[in-house]
Formats: C-alpha cells, structure tokens, sequence
C-alpha cells in the first residue's frame, strides 16, 4: 500500500478541487534605475553642473546629495520651515517642495553662492553676525537666503512687514527679535549699494 503523506493529501485534493496550478514565470527585472536617470543641467551659484538623477529628486536632495552643497539644511522636508530656502532667478523657494527639473534653466543660488569671490560676506551674512542673530544656527541658512529675498521685494520697509514676509521661516531657538534687526541693518547696505 502506497504511504499516504501530507503532501500526496495535498496535491490530491488540489486536483480534485480542479486547482491549475501555473508554472512559475519568470519576469525579466525591470531596467535600472541608474539606466533610466534623465541627464539634469543645474546652474548653481553661476557653476553650470550635469546631474544623472531620478527625475523625482528634490531641488533640496539635488544640492545637498548630489552637489555636496550641505548649507542647505533639511528641517521639516514638507515646506513648513523654511530651512530650506534658496534662491531661483532670486526668487525665493523652498528647495524640499520644488523638483530639481523644474529649476531647469534657471539661476538657483544658495548660501554657498552668497559671498564675493575674493570671500566678503554678503551684507546680510555680515549683518547676521553682528547682531547676533542665530543661536543653534540651523535655520540660519534660510533665514538669510529667505531676508535677502525679503529686502529686495521691498518688503522689509518696516519691522511688521519684515515680520510678516519672513513669517515662512521658523527659528525654533527664537531668534526673531535679532533677525529683524539684521534684515534692518543690511537693508541699509542692499539699498545703497
Ligand atoms: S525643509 Fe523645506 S520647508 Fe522645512
Ligand atoms: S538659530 Fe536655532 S533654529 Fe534658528
């Protein structure tokens, strides 16, 4: 008599349900990703660089992970502090809501790109430092991009306004009564020189 196992059980009552079973297939792997990268031209502080990336990679991860431009700080990657800001054709943006394929074309500056060549701080960068306006410093770098942009819209005529139109960046150390104070004194400077 022929030994009845779990298995023969099995496979009879497969059969018996009229089960087909299908042989396995096998599926070609897809392509890589690396092989469908599209080819990305990013001017960047006046430096033209060709970037393989994803064409869902942020402008922020663009920067940081793939131009090693770290200045750029990552707070709440969902657009809500600002930590991110940089510049595109000087305006504004935050770089964790904007692909890096749609700054295209276009002129991006980050902090990195706001000295002189020869090292002189920008006004603001310098106006930062004397009044003392970070304590942990990360949200620093778009505080400075965010008020470079802020004076020059016109909108830092008055402490309200700056108030108002800096109100997209957060400083969780609470630094605010110090930034405004900056943005006035490199006011001063941005609108002689
Ligand atoms: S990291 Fe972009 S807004 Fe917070
Ligand atoms: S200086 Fe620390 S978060 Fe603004």
């Amino acid at each position: 008599m022929p030994q009845v196992t779990r298995r023969t059980v099995l496979t009879a009552g497969v059969a018996a349900a009229g089960v087909v079973v299908e042989p396995t297939i096998a599926v070609e792997a897809p392509a890589t990703a690396a092989a469908k990268k599209p080819s990305l031209e990013m001017n960047v502080n006046g430096k033209v660089s060709r970037l393989g990336i994803d064409s869902r990679t942020t402008l922020l991860d663009a920067l940081r992970d793939h131009l090693h431009l770290t200045g750029t700080k990552k707070g709440c990657d969902q657009g809500q502090c600002g930590a991110c800001t940089v510049l595109v054709d000087a305006e504004r943006v935050v770089s964790c809501l904007t692909l890096a394929v749609a700054a295209q074309g276009k002129r991006v500056q980050t902090i990195e790109g706001l000295a002189e060549p020869g090292g002189k701080l920008h006004p603001m960068q310098q106006a930062f430092i004397d009044q003392d306006a970070f304590q942990c410093g990360y949200c620093t770098p778009g505080q400075i991009m965010s008020a470079v942009a802020c004076v020059a819209e016109g909108h830092a005529k008055t402490d309200e306004d700056i108030r108002e139109y800096m109100s997209g960046n957060l400083c969780r150390c609470g630094a605010y009564p110090k930034i405004v104070a900056a943005i006035k004194q490199a006011r001063g400077q941005m609108e002689q020189g």
